[in-house]
């Protein structure tokens, strides 16, 4: 077995492991691949400015999510069809985070029912939406996470090519469909509703006092108007590059959106984050905590449970490095300090003025 030190190198095994049809599944693109690629490359432009000698012997990483202390600032976001990477799919994953003591989102198109997760954790069709709200209620759920990228299916070039069909031995235990036969695109479009709008988010509030939180947020004037619908958590995400192209880039336009969140409602970012460095440029620029998409599914493809532990404790692991070498014990001290992370481009342009 090789030795997996860092996140990439689960992405290589993953690539040997799973089937071509599922790999590719998980590194499908929207469009030309612009937004993908860029989430990763956008973090490059970031650099890190330590603070030097400050006592950094004990370091926490806890941080608070929605009301819920979790142990360090790297959750598992929504991804599909897990079942696809491993016999136990989404199950697995879910404990590997709740073993850490971080969050995990149970996506949509799960292939586990959603009572299966929190009991083993422990932690156009309204009718069918106000029925998972309310399962999501009673199996002790402690957020919504409405995704609102999501309007159609983007173009996917490589489904498009491969005639993107799941597997039917998958079934969709918390969907209104038996099983992935009745999954084609043209299904897949049906369970959306493009005519989703501002009233919705007054509508899921009405119907729930579990906290909604919004995700596919990439500017400011969208997260303002989150904020005045009354959101608690916004999500600054571009789906991973895999719905609209040519969005920017997460990393990118998280300052816009925590200013214009000015405090009203946490913010959380995904997309890109490959690394402990990553991490600490999100929380410095104002994030809460982040989610990682492709790394847990990699992890989860490689060895289950157990890959998708690896995976978020090497993410782990790095944020705290990185938090020592840069001169921070703990979360609240990373964000107050305004000038440790700037754009590369502030060395070029003279804002340099010492
Ligand atoms: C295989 C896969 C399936 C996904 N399924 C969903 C989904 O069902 N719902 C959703 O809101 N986002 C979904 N996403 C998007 C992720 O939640 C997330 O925004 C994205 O993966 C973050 O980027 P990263 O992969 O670079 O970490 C999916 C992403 C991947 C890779």
């Amino acid at each position: 077995m090789d030795k997996l030190v860092c996140v990439q190198d689960f992405k290589a095994l993953a690539k040997r492991k799973c089937s071509q049809f599922a790999f590719e599944y998980c590194d499908s693109e929207g469009g030309n691949g612009v937004t993908k690629k860029d989430n990763c490359e956008a973090f490059l432009r970031y650099k890190i400015r330590p603070h030097i000698l400050n006592d950094v012997s004990k370091v926490d990483l806890s941080t608070s999510l929605l009301g819920e202390r979790v142990s360090f600032p790297v959750c598992v976001t929504p991804t599909g069809l897990q079942k696809l990477f491993h016999d136990e799919g989404e199950l697995e994953t879910a404990k590997a985070a709740a073993e850490l003591g971080t969050g995990f989102v149970l996506s949509f198109w799960s292939t586990t029912p959603i009572e299966h997760i929190t009991n083993n954790t422990k932690n156009s069709d309204r009718s069918w939406t106000v029925d998972l709200i309310r399962r999501a209620e009673k199996s002790g759920c402690n957020a919504i996470v409405l995704t609102v990228d999501y309007a159609v299916v983007a173009t996917r070039y490589g489904d498009i090519r491969k005639n993107f069909i799941p597997p039917s031995t998958l079934n969709f235990p918390n969907l209104p469909v038996a099983s992935a036969d009745e999954l084609e695109v043209g299904f897949i479009n049906n369970m959306i509703d493009p005519s989703s709008n501002w009233s919705d988010v007054v509508w899921i509030k009405s119907i729930t006092k579990l906290p909604l939180l919004l995700k596919g947020v990439v500017s400011g004037a969208m997260a303002k108007k989150a904020v005045e619908y009354g959101v608690d958590g916004i999500m600054v995400s571009n789906h991973g590059g895999r719905q609209l192209d040519c969005q920017p880039a997460t990393i990118d336009v998280l300052q816009e959106v925590v200013k214009a969140v000015d405090g009203k409602c946490d913010v959380f970012l995904d997309g890109g984050i490959r690394c402990g460095t990553d991490v600490l440029k999100a929380i410095a620029l104002g994030a809460k905590a982040v989610f990682v998409g492709r790394p847990v599914v990699w992890g989860l493809a490689c060895n289950g449970s157990e890959g998708v532990k690896q995976v978020l404790t090497i993410l782990r692991d790095e944020f705290k490095i990185a938090m020592q070498l840069a001169g921070f014990a703990s979360i609240p001290e990373l964000q107050a300090a305004t000038d440790v992370v700037v754009t590369a481009s502030y060395y070029y342009t003279g804002q340099n003025s010492f």
